[in-house]
């Protein structure tokens, strides 16, 4: 039966979760929650929060939605409105025939040729964080701050080179406080901005200021752009191939926000839960240390070197699964669609969460255990391909993909062959997912040196 057949609305709705244990458990822990769903219910199913959502647990189900039929599964969902109010028509928010004609423009710029040259300021910025962790002694780091700083300084000097420096401390404040949570209710308020409310006034305050930090960032850029082009220099000359149009200035600057934002805290969470997770099993860090060794003896990594360091790519992909950063996504279905002998209607909200989906008993065997080898060359051929997307899939598949993992495997292979990084006993690590999963209390840890 297609998708679209007029006998689809006639099939039964998927089983409907308890509501009493929807509100509560939701807030406590999204994925666990969902997670429990799935155990309770299996492939499909669906829960009342503050509205009936959908949950599509099978990875064939995602294809339908990522791929297969993606047009009729749009992002008009609740969350995705309230983070537009500081996105604007970014790549991320953006949807229909204005998405598709943004894509089209910056797909060229992540193309690997323009990526891979990225390795020496991803290095150069990973130094600067070991310089600090020398200074250190025995006194905790953040870990989790300072993954966030180093993969915001990638991001901003790969998109504007040094002239960021200046301000991008400013510009993280103005991020992380326009970043709320989006059912939040002061984050839910900013999709009606003209009510008067103190918080609706600070969220359009600060949401000014890093216009106008980011629009005088552009126009100095257009004027001495000089060396290897960065991200915005590619922006600026992206130009239609029908029109020969480029972007307009509101264009620029949406897309520049919304590839700092997309870019950074994911970038962030993979390397601080990579971290925490070698520092639980010696072994693998073990392995992952003497293929280091062998290959680097002790120097940084370039993006030529990533093809002969496996082991290093498989410890990334398992730690992604096991805490992939964008833990779940949404979607709006416009039309009637069928999932496996069961009506989702239209206007429905759909869960697909990669906390559930990477946890599948179907094509994961002990899906809790950190074994990067289920990534080794060869294994899992015949696993399902949607059972795992760290980075989404289909046409709306992450853009920085390339770039987030050459970035995350750089900044490790600098860092733990320099740095034994050891979380400090008895603080508590509990994973809080936010549109990222970040954790919920921060992960202090010593940084000795090797
Ligand atoms: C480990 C790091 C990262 C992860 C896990 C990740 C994951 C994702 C996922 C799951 C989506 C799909 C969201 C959806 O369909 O609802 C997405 C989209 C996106 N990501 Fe990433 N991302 C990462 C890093 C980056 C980086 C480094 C950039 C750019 C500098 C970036 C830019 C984007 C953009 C622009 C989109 C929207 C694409 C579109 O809809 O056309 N991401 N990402």
């Amino acid at each position: 039966m297609s998708a679209h057949s007029p006998v689809v609305s006639q099939l039964p709705l998927p089983p409907m979760a308890s509501w009493r244990s929807s509100l509560r458990g939701f807030k406590q822990s999204p994925p666990d929650f969902l997670l429990d769903l799935y155990r309770a219910h299996g492939d499909i199913l669906r829960f009342r929060g503050f509205f009936t959502v959908y949950c599509l647990n099978h990875p064939e189900f995602v294809r339908q939605v990522l791929t297969k039929a993606w047009p009729d599964y749009t992002k008009k969902t609740i969350d995705y409105r309230v983070i537009a109010g500081t996105l604007g028509k970014g790549l991320v928010t953006n949807d229909g025939p204005d998405w598709a004609h943004q894509r089209r423009l910056m797909q060229p710029v992540f193309a690997n040729r323009h990526i891979n040259k990225f390795d020496t300021v991803i290095n150069d910025m990973t130094a600067l964080t070991a310089e600090r962790w020398r200074a250190a002694g025995e006194d905790p780091v953040r870990l989790d701050l300072d993954m966030s700083r180093v993969a915001f300084q990638v991001v901003s000097r790969t998109l504007f080179g040094a002239e960021i420096d200046e301000v991008a401390d400013e510009m993280v404040g103005f991020l992380n406080e326009l970043n709320q949570h989006p059912l939040r209710l002061s984050a839910l308020l900013t999709m009606y901005p003209r009510i008067p409310l103190p918080s609706n006034r600070r969220f359009l305050h600060t949401k000014a200021r890093l216009h106008e930090i980011v629009d005088g960032l552009v126009a100095a850029h257009g004027t001495n752009a000089e060396g290897e082009p960065d991200i915005v220099d590619h922006l600026l000359a992206a130009r239609d191939e029908d029109s020969g149009l480029g972007m307009d200035a509101d264009q620029i600057r949406d897309e520049i926000i919304t590839l700092m934002l997309a870019g950074h805290e994911t970038s962030a969470t993979s390397l601080t839960w990579t971290f925490y997770l070698l520092s639980q099993h010696p072994e693998i860090e073990q392995r992952l240390l003497a293929e280091l060794d062998q290959v680097l003896g002790g120097r940084p990594a370039t993006s030529a070197d990533l093809a002969n360091l496996p082991y290093l790519k498989q410890v990334v992909q398992e730690s992604m699964r096991i805490y992939p950063p964008v833990w779940g996504i949404a979607r709006r279905s416009s039309e009637d669609s069928e999932f496996g002998g069961f009506h989702v209607p239209a206007n429905s909200y759909l869960a697909i969460t990669m906390h559930v989906l990477h946890r599948h008993p179907e094509f994961w065997s002990e899906p809790e255990r950190f074994d990067p080898d289920r990534f080794a060359p060869g294994s899992g051929k015949s696993r399902h391909s949607y059972a795992y997307l760290p980075f989404a899939a289909g046409p709306r598949a992450c853009i920085g993909a390339s770039m987030a993992m050459l970035e995350v495997q750089l900044v490790l292979a600098q860092l733990i062959q320099q740095f034994r990084v050891t979380p400090v006993a008895g603080h508590p690590v509990i994973p809080e997912a936010v549109v990222t999963l970040k954790t919920r209390f921060g992960m202090p840890v010593t940084v000795k040196p090797r």
